[in-house]
Formats: C-alpha cells, structure tokens, sequence
C-alpha cells in the first residue's frame, strides 16, 4: 500500500475532491484527519471513513493554529477547503472578492505556517486551471490560483525538505456547484464535457490520485500539474 503508516491531514475532506483523497489515503493504508467546518457533514464522512475528525475554519488564524496543535506531526497535508464568491469585475462586490481571497489563499497559507508536516513529507494546494485560461466574471478566481500557484513554488524551497505541490484541476463534478440550479449546472457539464478530449468531466477521484502521487514521490516538489481533461489543449 502506498501510505501504509503515513498520517494525513485533508483540509476540505468533508466533500468533493477532499472527500475523494481522504476515502482514496484511507484505502492505501493512511490514517487520515478530516477537516472543514460543519460539524455534522465532518462527523459522518469520518464514521464512514474511519477517519478522525477535527472541525476547523480556513479563514481563522486561530482555528487552523488550533487544529495543526491537535494534529501534531503529520506526514501529509493537502488543503482543498475554499468557497468562492465572484461576478463581473466591475460590479462584484469587495466583501465577495475580499472572502474568495480569504478563504482560498490565506486559508491555504494558514496551512501551509501551522502544519508541522515531517521532513520529506508534503504539503499539497489545489489550485484551478482558471490561473491559466481565465474566463469572463471569475478574475478573482483567477489571481487566487495563480498566486496559489506561485505559493506552491515558493514554499517547496523554503520549506524543504518538506515538498509543496499544487495540482490544478479543470472543470470537476462535485458539489462545489449545488448551489445552481440543477438544469443550468447540468447543461454546463454537458456542453464542458463535449467540448474536452476526453469526453467527460472529471470526478474527485481523477484529482485524488494525482495528490496521492504527490504524496508518495519523493522526488516531486515545485510541480504545479494540470489536470484538466485537456482544457489547455483545446
Ligand atoms: N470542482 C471543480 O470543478 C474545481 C475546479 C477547479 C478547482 N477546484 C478547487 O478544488 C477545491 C475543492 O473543491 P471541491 O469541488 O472539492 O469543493 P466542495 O465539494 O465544495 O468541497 C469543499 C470542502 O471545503 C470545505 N470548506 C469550505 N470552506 C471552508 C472553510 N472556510 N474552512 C474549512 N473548510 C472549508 C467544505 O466543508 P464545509 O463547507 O463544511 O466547511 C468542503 O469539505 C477548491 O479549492 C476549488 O476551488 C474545484
């Protein structure tokens, strides 16, 4: 098994592409923390995982400080908790963009001061593939990943030996979506999916593994994949 007795720490594992990743660490053998912030969602995914669970709130200095205290060293961490709130860049509001940021970036940085991840272990962000082939009304999207992207590359040299990777997702069924209304975001899938190489959107555990990867090649740090369907090709 891949991470036979490694400890892992999914920031974002209540669902989606943390959902994913924590179900796919348990399965190589990973004892794995969970976390995010309601409670309830947290406790089940945990009980059905085995896993442990640790609420906590990106956006807090104190939460995350708190939750890396209760993990102690770990071998592993990957940051996918984020809510993002955009519009058009003349008219979206600045609390909305101010929160994307706050919750994306900083949230992601607040991980990457409070985990004490051990020597030859990982940190791993999860960008967008928005940071390289932006699209109108999501700006803000678009900067948080490329800074995250940037991030990544930075704290690979100065965080070493722990490596930093960021794997940058396309276009991915989860719930991030469940907000719109269900024929509008189906027709959206549909009309992504013809238009991809592949055929298909992706699904969380097409992310997963690159992260596992991540995780358990000791030789890649500074990497920012794309794994997209082949977005960047068409
Ligand atoms: N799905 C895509 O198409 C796609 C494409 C490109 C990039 N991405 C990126 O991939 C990452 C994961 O997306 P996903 O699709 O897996 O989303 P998701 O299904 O909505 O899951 C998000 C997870 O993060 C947690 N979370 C949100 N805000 C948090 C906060 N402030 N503190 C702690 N936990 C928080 C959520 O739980 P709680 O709400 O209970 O806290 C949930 O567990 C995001 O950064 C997203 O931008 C996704």
């Amino acid at each position: 098994m891949l991470l036979a007795g490694k400890k892992i720490v999914v920031v974002g594992g209540s669902s989606g592409i943390g959902l994913s990743t924590a179900e796919m660490a348990k399965r190589e053998g990973a004892d794995v923390i969970v976390s995010s912030r309601n409670v309830e969602r947290l406790d089940k995914v945990a009980e059905k995982l085995n896993a442990i669970a640790i609420p906590a709130d990106v956006t807090s200095d104190e939460s995350i400080a708190k939750l890396f205290r209760a993990c102690g060293p770990v071998d592993h961490v990957v940051v996918t908790a984020a809510q993002l709130r955009t519009g058009p860049f003349k008219t979206v509001a600045m609390d909305d963009v101010r929160s994307t940021m706050e919750s994306k970036f900083w949230g992601a940085w607040r991980v990457a001061r409070s985990a004490e991840i051990r020597p030859g272990g990982s940190l791993t962000l999860v960008s967008g593939f928005l940071s390289v082939r932006p699209r109108p009304n999501s700006a803000i999207v678009s900067a948080a990943n490329g800074a995250l992207e940037s991030l990544a590359k930075a704290l690979a040299l100065e965080l070493a030996p722990v490596r930093v990777n960021a794997v940058s997702p396309g276009v991915i069924d989860t719930p991030i979506r469940a907000a719109m209304p269900e024929e509008a975001r189906r027709d959206m899938l549909a009309k992504t999916a013809a238009a991809l190489p592949v055929g298909r959107v992706g699904i969380g555990d097409d992310i997963a593994r690159q992260i596992l990867s991540f995780m358990a090649n000791g030789f890649a740090t500074g990497s920012i994949v794309y794994i997209d369907g082949g977005a960047l090709v068409i």
